[in-house]
């Protein structure tokens, strides 16, 4: 794994943006996983104004977003859905129908949406770059502790401590249980990952994540398995990682030797 310790979050929101949109000029129909959460939000004003200002062209990038609640409406303001748009699909050209969210709406066939969305990920040939944030209990998507390193799209449980975390904008009590998240196996198909993390409240899920054994209990553990990873943390979220100093001269190295590695 690379692992970029930028100033702060702002720096953090900017090398993310400035990976994507590198991986779009060199790739146009590049396939992009995308993520939700305050983490992501930075990054997504970035490319809304690299779109703008420096003409960055989404019109043939394909998405697939990492999960959605189970319950909700996708017009629910809360939805991921609704997250994306408003952060993002609103203001750049990602085409309507290159656009993949699972569908978390009541009512539905679980099992069929899920089996449909990994379908559509095959079919579009493979995620080339997903980008990632981790939750404070160290999942990535909503891979719970415990989720097989193996998983694919499913539904998921969410724990107690997930939901506390995600409860701002939902009525108490309302707030969702379950969601539909890609699985382990399925992130760990992406040709490059990116996984963003920012503030002390991260800081010891990424270090279980970069330094712990790899464990079904820290799902983010399992891109050690990857053989092209990237870290990009804010100092508060690398502030418990133990080789600080070895990584960056590892970036230092790496951009002498063999640039290509680098975004
Ligand atoms: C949710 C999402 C994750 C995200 C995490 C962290 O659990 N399913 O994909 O990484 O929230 O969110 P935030 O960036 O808001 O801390």
């Amino acid at each position: 794994m690379l692992v970029f310790i930028a100033q702060n979050y702002a720096e953090v929101s900017r090398e993310a943006a400035r990976m994507v949109a590198r991986a779009i000029r060199r790739q146009p129909d590049l396939r992009l996983g995308l993520a939700s959460g305050s983490t992501q939000v930075g990054m997504y004003e970035e490319l809304v104004r690299m779109h703008r200002e420096e003409a960055l062209d989404f019109s043939r990038v394909v998405t697939f977003n990492l999960d959605e609640y189970v319950g909700l409406p996708a017009e629910h303001p809360q939805s991921f859905h609704s997250f994306m748009f408003r952060n993002f699909f609103d203001h750049v050209n990602v085409p309507k129908r290159q656009i993949h969210i699972p569908d978390g709406s009541l009512g539905g066939n679980f099992e069929e949406t899920c089996a449909q969305f990994e379908e559509a990920i095959r079919r579009a040939g493979g995620i080339d770059l997903q980008t990632l944030g981790i939750g404070k209990d160290g999942h990535i998507g909503f891979n719970e502790p415990a989720s097989s390193l193996a998983s694919r799209t499913r539904v998921k449980t969410l724990t107690r401590r997930t939901i506390q975390d995600n409860r701002a904008g939902f009525a108490s009590g309302e707030e969702p249980r379950a969601a539909i998240t890609m699985g382990i196996g399925t992130i760990l198909e992406a040709r490059r990952i990116l996984l963003l993390g920012s503030g002390a409240g991260k800081a010891r899920a990424v270090a279980l994540a970069v330094e712990g054994p790899v464990t079904a209990s820290v799902t983010a553990s399992a891109l050690q398995l990857h053989r092209d990873a990237t870290i990009l943390v804010d100092r508060d979220a690398a502030a418990h990682l133990r080789h600080k100093e070895y990584y960056q001269s590892a970036l230092e190295l790496t951009r002498k030797l063999t640039p290509g590695r680098l975004w």
